[in-house]
C-alpha cells in the first residue's frame, strides 16, 4: 500500500517508520527540510537500535530506508495514497487546515487517519463535509515503533467501512487494536490515565506520599515503564495541564487540575525542559 505521513515529529516520524517497516511504500510530509532532516535523523537512530538489539535484520533495514520518502510537496506525498495518516501538532485549526489539503489532494477513496490523543474526531472532520466518513481516529502510542497499541476511534460521521480499513491497517503493522465506539474526547487511554495521574497528583499535594514513592508505587505495583509523575514531567507539565483542562471541559469537575498543578505551570516549573517539576534536574 502506499501511505503518506503528514508531519514527521515525534509521532509521525514513528508511525512512517513501522508503516515503511510493515513494507509499505511511505511518504512523509513536513513544513521544511529542517523538520524533514529530523524526520530521518529520528527514524535512522531508531533502525539502528533495532539492528544493535537484533530485532531487525540489516536487510529489513535497508528495505524500511529505500520505501521511505521525505518531502514538502503534499501533492507529492498524497497523490496516490491509499492511507494519510495526520500528525501535526494538537490543534484544530491546524488539523482543520491540513485534512481539507489532504481531501483536496489525494485519491478519493483514501482511508484518512488522525493521531489526535484526545480531539474529538467528530470536531476534526467537520471541516471535511462528506469526506468525514473517511476519518478515523488512529492513535498510536510513543513510541509508535514499540507499543502494541493502536486505540481507534468512531466520529459521529466515521463509515463502517473506514473504521474497519483502519483496523486491516493497524493491524497490518503489527498492532493490537482497540475500538473507542463513540467519540469521546480522552478516548479509553487518554481518559483513564488522566483520572490516575489527578490522583497521585492530589496524594502529593496531600502529603499522603513522596514524588519518588508514588513513582516507585507505581512503576513496580502496577508494571508501568514509568510512573506518572515522572512522564508528566517528561512530556512537560504545561502539555498536562492543558490535556486535563480540555478533559474537564468534556467530563466536568472529576477532571478539576489541582491548584498544585496550576501553581507549578504558572511558576514555569514545566518538567525536564525547564529543569524543575515533580523532581529537580538543575544537575542535570
Ligand atoms: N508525543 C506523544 O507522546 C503523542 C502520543 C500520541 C499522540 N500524539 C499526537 O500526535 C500528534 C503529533 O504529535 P507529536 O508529538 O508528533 O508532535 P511534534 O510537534 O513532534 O510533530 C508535529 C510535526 O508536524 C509538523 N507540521 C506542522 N504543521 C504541518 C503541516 N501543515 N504539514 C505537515 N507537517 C506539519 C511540524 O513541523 C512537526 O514536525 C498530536 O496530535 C499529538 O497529540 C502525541
Amino acid at each position: 500500500m502506499k501511505v503518506a505521513v503528514i508531519g514527521g515529529g515525534i509521532m509521525g516520524s514513528g508511525i512512517a517508520q513501522l508503516a515503511a517497516m510493515a513494507g509499505h511504500a511511505v511518504a512523509i510530509r513536513d513544513v521544511g527540510e529542517a523538520e524533514l532532516g529530523r524526520a530521518r535523523d529520528a527514524i535512522e537512530s531508531s533502525l539502528a537500535k533495532l539492528c544493535e538489539k537484533d530485532r531487525l535484520s540489516e536487510a529489513e533495514a535497508d528495505a524500511a530506508r529505500e520505501s521511505l520518502t521525505f518531502t514538502t510537496a503534499l501533492d507529492e506525498a498524497v497523490g496516490a495514497a491509499d492511507v494519510v495518516v495526520e500528525a501535526v501538532p494538537e490543534l484544530l485549526e491546524v488539523k482543520h487546515q491540513v485534512l481539507a489539503e489532504v481531501v483536496a489532494a489525494a485519491p478519493a477513496g483514501a482511508l484518512l487517519g488522525t493521531n489526535t490523543s484526545q480531539l474529538s474526531i467528530t470536531s476534526i472532520g467537520a471541516a471535511l463535509g462528506d469526506d468525514a466518513s473517511r476519518l478515523v481516529g488512529m492513535h498510536f502510542f510513543n513510541p509508535p515503533v514499540l507499543m502494541r497499541l493502536c486505540e481507534l476511534v468512531r466520529g459521529l460521521a466515521t463509515a463502517d467501512d473506514a473504521l474497519e480499513r483502519a483496523r486491516e491497517f493497524a493491524t497490518g503493522l503489527g498492532k493490537t487494536v482497540v475500538v473507542c465506539q463513540k467519540d469521546s474526547p480522552g478516548f479509553i487511554t487518554s481518559r483513564a490515565y488522566a483520572i490516575l495521574r489527578l490522583e497521585c497528583l492530589r496524594m502529593l499535594e496531600e502529603g499522603v506520599a513522596t514524588a519518588e514513592d508514588i513513582d516507585t508505587a507505581m512503576k513496580l505495583g502496577f508494571n508501568f515503564p514509568m510512573g506518572p509523575l515522572e512522564l508528566g514531567d517528561f512530556n512537560g507539565l504545561d502539555t498536562y495541564l492543558h490535556a486535563i483542562e480540555s478533559l474537564e471541559r468534556a467530563h466536568g469537575d472529576r477532571f478539576r487540575p489541582t491548584v498544585g498543578l496550576r501553581n507549578m505551570v504558572a511558576a514555569g516549573h514545566l518538567g525536564r525542559k525547564t529543569g524543575r517539576g515533580f523532581y529537580d534536574y538543575s544537575e542535570g
